[in-house]
Formats: C-alpha cells, sequence, structure tokens
C-alpha cells in the first residue's frame, strides 16, 4: 500500500554508536522494499551548508558557543528549505543524520547555552514562523519537526571504550567527559519527554539494533512490518 504522506526521520547518536551502519541498513530496507527516500546529514546537504560544515569541524578550531549555534542553524535553514522540504513535497521520506534535537544537547546542554535560545534559533531556522503566525513560544517546538527521532542510546563511557578497542581517534577523547555526559543526560531527557523517539540501545551488535527498529511501534507505524 502506498504511503498516505512521507515521513521525516532523523538519527542521532554519537562517535562509536553505530549510527553510520544503522543508516545503512535503513537505506538498504527502503531499496529493497521500494520505498521513496533521501538521506542526507547535518550540518550540511547543500553547498552552502557542507561549506558551513567544514568551517564547524575543522580539527582545533574553538568557536563561541553562540558563533556556533547560529553556523548549525544556518546550515540548517539552508537545508530545510533547499532539500528536506522540497523532498517532503514530493513525497519522498527524508533520513537525516542528526537534526535539531543535537543542537539542544550539543550547544544547550554541551556548551551551557540557553534552552530557549536554542529551541527559538531551532524554530526560526526550520522555518516555524512560516507555519505559525502566533510566533515562537518556550517550548511550542520546532518549525519542521521529525514524525520520530531514532536516538542510538550509547553511554559516553561504553563509547569510549569501544573506540579505544578499534584503536580508532576520536573526539570523544577530544572534549571533557563531562561535555559528553551532558549531552547523553540532555537525549535522556528528551527522549523521556517525547512520544517521538526510537531509543534503541546501542551496546548491542549492529543486526539486534537494526531489528529492534524494525520491530518498533513508532517504526511498524510508519512503514509497516516489511513483509
Ligand atoms: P559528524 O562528523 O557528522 O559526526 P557524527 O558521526 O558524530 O554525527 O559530526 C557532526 C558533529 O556536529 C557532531 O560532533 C555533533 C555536532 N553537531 C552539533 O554540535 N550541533 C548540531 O546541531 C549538529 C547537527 C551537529
Amino acid at each position: 500500500m502506498p504511503q498516505a504522506k512521507p515521513f521525516f526521520i532523523t538519527v542521532e547518536g554519537g562517535d562509536g554508536s553505530g549510527k553510520s551502519t544503522l543508516i545503512t541498513n535503513i537505506r538498504a530496507e527502503f531499496g529493497r522494499r521500494g520505498v521513496p527516500h533521501l538521506c542526507t546529514r547535518e550540518p550540511g546537504g547543500t553547498p552552502v551548508a557542507e561549506e558551513i560544515r567544514e568551517i564547524l569541524l575543522k580539527p582545533g578550531r574553538s568557536l563561541v558557543a553562540r558563533a556556533e549555534l547560529f553556523l548549525y542553524e544556518a546550515a540548517r535553514a539552508e537545508h530545510v528549505d533547499g532539500v528536506i522540504r522540497p523532498a517532503l513535497a514530493k513525497g519522498v521520506n527524508v533520513l537525516c543524520d542528526r537534526f535539531t534535537h543535537s543542537s539542544v544537547a550539543y550547544q544547550g546542554a554541551g556548551r551551557g547555552l540557553p534552552r530557549q535560545l536554542v529551541e527559538m534559533a531551532n524554530w526560526a531556522a526550520t522555518g516555524g514562523f512560516k507555519d505559525d503566525s502566533s510566533g515562537f513560544k518556550s517550548g511550542s517546538g520546532l518549525g519542521l519537526e521529525p514524525d520520530a527521532v531514532i536516538w542510538l542510546r550509547l553511554s559516553p563511557e561504553v563509547a569510549r571504550r569501544r573506540l579505544r578497542g578499534r584503536g580508532a581517534e576520536n573526539r570523544l577523547d577530544a572534549e571533557a567527559s563531562s561535555f559528553h555526559e551532558r549531552v547523553f543526560s540532555a537525549f535522556e531527557e528528551m527522549a523521556r519527554a517525547s512520544d517521538r523517539f526510537i531509543v534503541l540501545d546501542a551496546s548491542q551488535d549492529e543486526k539486534t539494533v537494526f531489528s529492534e527498529l524494525l520491530a518498533h511501534p513508532l517504526w511498524r507505524n510508519m512503514f509497516g512490518s516489511g513483509k
């Protein structure tokens, strides 16, 4: 049965959580089932947003927290209007590697910017004011919100151990562990407060994580059982 509407799905999770593998598995599943989809990522997804990504992720660079927030949001505004909304308007499901919840966790909880500022910036970047002429209200949500947020839940200690075990250079070591604890707790809190989160235990092997996604009620509501 064709879908009544396309879905916007975001995937959140840090280094070592198996995010890329999960995305690859989802793409393969969509491909196998002929589900129209587009995979994209933040920061990035358009030429300008990819340039902003380079500024943000240049190793050794440190930015004032507000500047960092506004760069992520500038990239997001380009991405939402240039890629995500047009795809959804054509009936294509969009799978996005990171989105607004990353800003709440990293720039809000991680860098210590006020939650309301980050939510307002998310709201503005995703074009909230186009949908809601009453303007921003604290906690009133975002302009474009994902239908589902897949969070690969992995504690920073386990992630760090995993990455060290692989001998991989990793950014978890570059940032203070308290930063990653705050990011992790912010995701915990957002997941608890929302009925759109699909929380997957990323300490399991990748096959199990993927089967848990396919069996999750929220996923099945969107894409059926896949049989
Ligand atoms: P990336 O190389 O894509 O790594 P990851 O596999 O961790 O997603 O880097 C994206 C980085 O950007 C990641 O450290 C999280 C960060 N980020 C923010 O701090 N705020 C945001 O709003 C977004 C989208 C990403």
